[in-house]
């Protein structure tokens, strides 16, 4: 992730909804991102995530796990996907599927995601939920690495908000959905412009 990445493509992979998609075409469209938004992978024939792309012009490659006798076949088609999209940089923007390892390690640090809490709190696929159920006065979105463990890799940018008495799911998904969409885009661009610096298990922006 350190030399100057400016010209880069990259891949969203998604499953659902894709308002995190949506954001980056919208920041893409301003020009807030410098990077290609060459690749849109989604493993759900039904996402609506799929007709965002389609109506930005982004190429999609739908991969349907039902088509695939293991996730290491299924894999394979991805990678000569991103491959032949030259990508260099993958976000993961609600992609409810767990990588393996090795597709894990073949990208490292190059694979962003998103999480709709600040990590290491409430990791897993319930995160706001959990957050009312536990009753935190605040919570937030991480965008961080991908490693090995699942939401544990090193964090690139956190944003804050308030969880308030009344918060439903819905609404405290609202705020935090607002943070996704600002400050994944601003990742995205960071890593296009060679920003982001591995020491550790911390991640400098220069
Ligand atoms: C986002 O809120 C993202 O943080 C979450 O899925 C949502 C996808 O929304 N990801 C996870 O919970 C990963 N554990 P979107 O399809 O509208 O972008």
């Amino acid at each position: 992730m350190n030399p100057k990445t400016t010209g880069v493509n990259f891949a969203v992979f998604c499953s659902g909804q894709g308002t995190n998609l949506q954001a980056m075409i919208d920041a893409a469209k301003k020009k807030r991102i410098s990077a290609k938004l060459a690749l849109v992978v989604c493993d759900n024939p039904g996402a609506h995530a799929i007709e965002r792309a389609r109506r930005a012009g982004i190429p999609v490659a739908v991969f349907d796990p039902e088509d695939f006798a293991s996730k290491k076949e299924l894999e394979a088609a991805v990678i000569g996907e991103l491959n032949r999209g030259k990508i260099r940089l993958i976000a993961l923007a609600g992609y409810m599927r767990i990588l393996s390892d090795d597709f894990v390690r073949r990208y490292k640090n190059r694979i962003l995601n998103i999480h709709p809490a600040l990590l290491p709190s409430f990791k897993g696929g319930q995160a706001i939920k959990d957050a009312i159920k536990y009753g935190v006065k605040v919570t937030g979105a991480t965008v961080h690495f991908v490693s090995e463990e699942v939401d544990a890799g090193p964090i690139v940018l956190q944003a804050v908000c308030p969880v308030k008495n009344n918060d439903s799911e819905k609404t405290l998904l609202a705020r935090v959905h607002k943070l996704e969409h600002k400050i994944y885009p601003e990742a995205i661009e960071l890593f296009a412009r060679g920003k982001l610096k591995a020491a550790g298990r911390r991640v400098i922006v220069k």
